[in-house]
Formats: structure tokens, C-alpha cells, sequence
């Protein structure tokens, strides 16, 4: 039998015992299942699930995602990072809504269309709502495949993806669709890890696997060289009115764009030339509180920044002053500034 072939039937025999239970597995509603990958993009399992039950308690319906003002729905998201894929879940539900009386497509292709569904989303969505054999190739998948094979294919390249989710398609099981494609993340997720020790022990791939075999794991998936992260220092300012605060919208362009932040300037300034800084936006600063260090790892930036407490004697017009309680339930700023703002609360 081919390997693929028997890659697939050991996974499925084992994932009904093994498969974790999880909020998104309890039915194959399009909307849950396309919500829940979206989310679980660049962001790890334990952290989506309190968003994920969140998010559909606010939006239960796509109808509600397409209404859905978008300080709203960019509060729900806060914290995960990646704020375009919350735009463009909005931007799909109302093509759903209008442009197909509200009903989730249910081709690859049309699904495919949508905003923010590339060919990974639409795979998992296709196979796991619809039955449809159309593998889902992300990092997990590549994992355990570039593994079994001992393929040395450079993951990054599109036609590896490709080479892959076509070996894979071909050896679907009708009726089992959305089962494979689950049982593939599953196994890359919890016993062919990442990082350190996969566990081939344990492993249903055991007999058919080379990499395993020969524990030559370490050398699978290939992928490109990493680039090495940009580094970028700010100064950031915590300016305090009576009991608000001064925040401001980020640029519609680029990285967390739309987003709230505190205002910040680039470079690390000492204290008199944070003071100076602070003395041009009209706010009568009272005295400097304390400074505090925080980096942020992006992706592909990290932000060291240091941070300025002031207590200021005006609230001036570059900036909307904003309570606690609007900063916490309403206003929704990225993770980067979230250690200024808990630092603002112990202060209270
Ligand atoms: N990672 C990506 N999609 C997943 C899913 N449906 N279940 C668990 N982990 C995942
Ligand atoms: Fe991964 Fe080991 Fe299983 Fe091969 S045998 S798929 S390397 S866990």
C-alpha cells in the first residue's frame, strides 16, 4: 500500500482515543470551525480558547460578525495580535450576509474567495464542515509529513505546500475527511512536536516513519534561514489626568494599525528630554512618576521601550483622555502597551 495511504489510516484509527477535547471540536458549524482557525493562526491552543467562547458569546451569528462596529470587535480580539484577520472575518461575513443570503459557501473555490481564507482555512474548512478532501497544510502538517518521508523539501517554498496538499488529497478518506485533516494538526501538535523531543514512542506513524526510524527528526521540515528581527526603541508616555488617561488611535496603515496605544515617540529619551517631549503637548505636567522597561518580540520587530509616568494638570487635544473603565472594556490596545496599563492599575 502506498505510505500516504497508510499515513492516513493509522492516524484515523488513532485520533477517535486521542484527539483533545476542544470548544471547536463540539460541532462542525462553518462558522465555529472557520472562527477557531483563524484564530488558532500564530497563536497557540490554551490561549485561543477563553477568546474563542468570548467572541461567540458577543457575535453568536455571522450576522451579528457583519454588524459588528469595529472598536467592538478589535476589543474581542485584543490581545491576539494579527488585528487584520478580525477586519477580514468582518469583511467575509458580510459578503456572506449579502451576497449569499447569509449562507457559509460550501466549495473549496468559493470558500477560497472569502477575505482572509487562504488555502490552508479553506482546507480545513472544507474537509472538516463539509466533508471535502481538502488538506489543510500548516506548520503541523508539514512537520509530520517532511518526517514520515524524510523529505528534505524546503518547507517555505509554495511548491513544497503544494507537492504536499496534493499527496495528501489523493488519499482522503470519503466520509472521514474532516477526522484526517484533524488527526494530522493533532499529531503535530501533541506527540510530533516543534520544539525538543517528539514523542515517536508513542507515535502511530512509528512503523512507516524514516525520520523516526533512523532518529533523524532533528533534520526535518527544512525550511529557509530565519531573518533576524528588527530592533526599535521607543519612549513611551503614560500621561495621567485625574482618573484619565491619554491614548491615541495608531495610522490605518501598518503594523497594529487602528489600534490604541499610548502615546510614544521613537528613541529612548532620558528623563529631562522625556520632560521637554511631554512639555510640547500642553498637558502641565506635574512630575515624572517613575520609569519602566518593557520589550515587545513581534514577528518580525521588537519594540524596547521605555516608559514615562506623568501626572499631568490638562487633558490636551492630540490625545482622548479615556477612564479606566473605557480603557479596560472598550478601547482596544495591543499586547506591546498591556504592561503599562497593569502597571497604572497597581499604581491606583
Ligand atoms: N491548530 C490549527 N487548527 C487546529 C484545530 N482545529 N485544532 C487544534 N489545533 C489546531
Ligand atoms: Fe514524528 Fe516520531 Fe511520529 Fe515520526 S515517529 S511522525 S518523527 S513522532
Amino acid at each position: 500500500m502506498n505510505k500516504c495511504k497508510k499515513l492516513a489510516e493509522y492516524l484515523i484509527a488513532w485520533y477517535p482515543d486521542h484527539a483533545r477535547e476542544l470548544p471547536w471540536r463540539r460541532d462542525r458549524d462553518p462558522y465555529h470551525v472557520w472562527l477557531s482557525e483563524i484564530m488558532l493562526q500564530q497563536t497557540r491552543v490554551e490561549a485561543v480558547k477563553e477568546y474563542y467562547k468570548r467572541f461567540l458569546q458577543a457575535l453568536p451569528t455571522i450576522a451579528d460578525l457583519a454588524n459588528v462596529e469595529e472598536d467592538r470587535l478589535l476589543k474581542l480580539w485584543e490581545g491576539l495580535g494579527y488585528y487584520n484577520r478580525a477586519r477580514n472575518l468582518k469583511k467575509a461575513a458580510q459578503t456572506i450576509v449579502n451576497e449569499r443570503e447569509g449562507r457559509f459557501p460550501k466549495t473549496y473555490e468559493e470558500i477560497l474567495s472569502l477575505s482572509g481564507i487562504g488555502e490552508y482555512t479553506a482546507g480545513a474548512i472544507g474537509s472538516i464542515c463539509f466533508d471535502l478532501p481538502t488538506p489543510a497544510v500548516d506548520g503541523n502538517v508539514l512537520r509530520v509529513y517532511t518526517r514520515v518521508m524524510a523529505d528534505a523539501s524546503n518547507i517555505d517554498k509554495q511548491s513544497t505546500k503544494k507537492m504536499i496538499r496534493e499527496q495528501l488529497a489523493a488519499v482522503y478518506p470519503k466520509g472521514k475527511c474532516g477526522m484526517f485533516t484533524q488527526s494530522l494538526m493533532e499529531l503535530g501538535a501533541t506527540v510530533c512536536l516543534p520544539n525538543g523531543m517528539p514523542k515517536c514512542g508513542e507515535c502511530p506513524l512509528q512503523s512507516i516513519c524514516l525520520a523516526g526510524q533512523h532518529d533523524t527528526w532533528q533534520q526535518y521540515p527544512v525550511r529557509d534561514e530565519k531573518k533576524s528581527r528588527r530592533l526599535e526603541d521607543k519612549t513611551v508616555f503614560v500621561l495621567r489626568c485625574g482618573n484619565r488617561v491619554a491614548v491615541r488611535k495608531r495610522d490605518s496603515k501598518g503594523l497594529l494599525s487602528g489600534m490604541w496605544e499610548f502615546p510614544n515617540v521613537e528613541g529612548i529619551l532620558i528623563e529631562q528630554q522625556a520632560a521637554d517631549v511631554a512639555a510640547q503637548w500642553k498637558t502641565a505636567p506635574e512630575h515624572m512618576k517613575m520609569s519602566y522597561h518593557y520589550t515587545h518580540v513581534f514577528s518580525h520587530v521588537e519594540w524596547r521601550m521605555t516608559a514615562y509616568y506623568l501626572a499631568c494638570q490638562q487633558m490636551c487635544r492630540e490625545f482622548q483622555w479615556v477612564t479606566m473603565e473605557e480603557l479596560e472594556h472598550k478601547v482596544a490596545m495591543p499586547s506591546a502597551f498591556r504592561p503599562f496599563l497593569d502597571m497604572l492599575k497597581e499604581e491606583k
